[in-house]
């Protein structure tokens, strides 16, 4: 008996695929700080954690496949504040996540075979949607040295095919921290016109923009809107990542009927998380805006602190709560693992993801390592601490392996 090709095909996640290293390390007691996950440190709302607790129903039961009316409803409104406006709870699908959003996107919007322009690193896991819907990723490739701006948008034109479906994006950027200005995107959705594809952005982080950086909503383009869609979740803003909500957001009717098919196939998004996040919609702006101070001072921190370790080359993310570094060795994957299974300080130690997977390109980022710094600033300079040391340690002993 064998399994299928397809997902022999697949790439463990290079976000957790060295997790067995960190369980086994805190099996011998040490202390491991994740900078390799997106996972925050920061509080759920009190409006959605007393929502779950209060939960009004006695059974929790299938909700409407295309979510909550309230739920849509609510996120209709909340657009407005980024000067979103004609948006109704018709152009909106909840989704379980963002990650479902872009699964049912690529689904909805592409054959097998077809293609998807993505600039590189890119969100690792679109990798396995795009191999679950059968699409071919075609890369643009950003450079750290050029603070991962954007290439020329010809590179990006210069790729268009009869089999382009779409141009995905994501702003601000989960790894580069990129955040698209307002002509970047007006450019590129008229290029999208003018080859009559459609632009998908992942906006999953748009309230995390950096050093008075302002953010602009794909969906603000009205002219556009027929081939415009918004990916969203309430993972990130909200710091509720297990709830699992997300939403596709799009003005073309038949993208929204089309896939409300494949939300009926998996029934409904989790009904007690669409009430926790209807909840977590009316917790005061401050919420929001405390939480984006705090990650901007994490980001000044954590480049401050790699700026002191030798050899470490870093971009300067204007938005998310991520950055791509350079390291000093040759196989950033290797050093990864050593750092979970060979070395401690104290008893401390941290992971991180290897960059390689959030390229599509051949042999791009081999060096490099994607850190999310969702940990408060004692448990960041601890972490760049161990990091800094197992820099070294690790040159030491792969010297002596020579
Ligand atoms: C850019 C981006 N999009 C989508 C997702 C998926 O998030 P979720 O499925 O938790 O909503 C993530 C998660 O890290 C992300 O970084």
């Amino acid at each position: 008996m064998d399994i299928s090709s397809r997902i022999k095909g697949f790439q463990a996640s290079p976000i957790r695929r060295l997790s067995p290293y960190a369980i086994d390390a805190k099996k011998r007691g040490i202390k491991v700080y994740h900078l390799n996950i997106g996972q925050p440190d920061i509080k759920t709302p009190k409006e959605a954690i007393d929502a779950i607790h209060s939960y009004p129903a006695d059974i929790i039961a299938y909700g409407e496949s295309d979510g909550d009316i309230r739920l849509r409803e609510g996120l209709a409104e909340y657009y407005k504040k980024f000067g979103v406006k004609n948006i109704s709870a018709k152009d909106i699908l909840i989704t379980t996540g963002g990650s479902e959003a872009l699964l049912f996107s690529l689904m909805t919007l592409c054959d097998p075979g077809d293609e998807v322009i993505i600039p590189e690193p890119y969100y690792t896991n679109v990798h396995s949607f795009a191999r679950m819907a059968n699409v071919n990723i075609v890369p643009v490739t950003s450079i750290l040295e050029k603070g991962f701006a954007l290439p020329p948008l010809s590179f990006i034109e210069e790729r268009i095919t009869s089999n382009t479906r779409a141009i995905l994006l994501c702003s601000p950027n989960n790894p580069t921290g990129h955040i698209y200005s307002p002509s970047e995107l007006e450019t590129i959705l008229k290029m999208c016109k003018e080859h009559d594809i459609f632009l998908v952005v992942d906006e999953v982080y748009r309230e995390f923009c950096y050093d008075g950086k302002k953010f602009t909503s794909v969906l603000t383009y009205e002219e556009y809107a027929d081939r415009v869609i918004c990916v969203d979740s309430f993972s990130k803003r909200f710091s509720m990542c297990g709830a699992r909500i997300g939403a596709i957001v799009s003005r073309n009717r038949s993208v929204i009927k089309e896939t409300l098919k494949l939300s009926q196939a998996r029934l409904c998004p989790p009904s007690v998380e669409q009430y926790a996040a209807c909840a977590a919609l009316s917790a005061p702006d401050t919420y929001v805006e405390s939480v984006r101070e705090e990650y901007e001072k994490r980001r000044n921190f954590i480049i401050s602190e790699l700026h002191k370790i030798p050899g470490v080359k870093v971009s300067r993310p204007n938005g998310a709560f991520y950055l791509v570094a350079e390291l000093p060795v040759e196989n950033a994957e290797d050093f990864a693992i050593f750092m979970l299974r060979d070395f401690n300080v104290d008893n401390k130690t941290v992971m991180i993801a290897p960059a390689e997977g959030f390229y599509e390109s051949k042999d791009l980022g081999r060096n490099q390592v994607r850190l999310a710094y969702v940990l408060n600033c004692d448990d960041l300079k601890e972490a760049c601490n161990c990091l800094k040391a197992g820099l070294e340690e690790y040159k030491r002993v792969r010297k002596s392996d020579i």
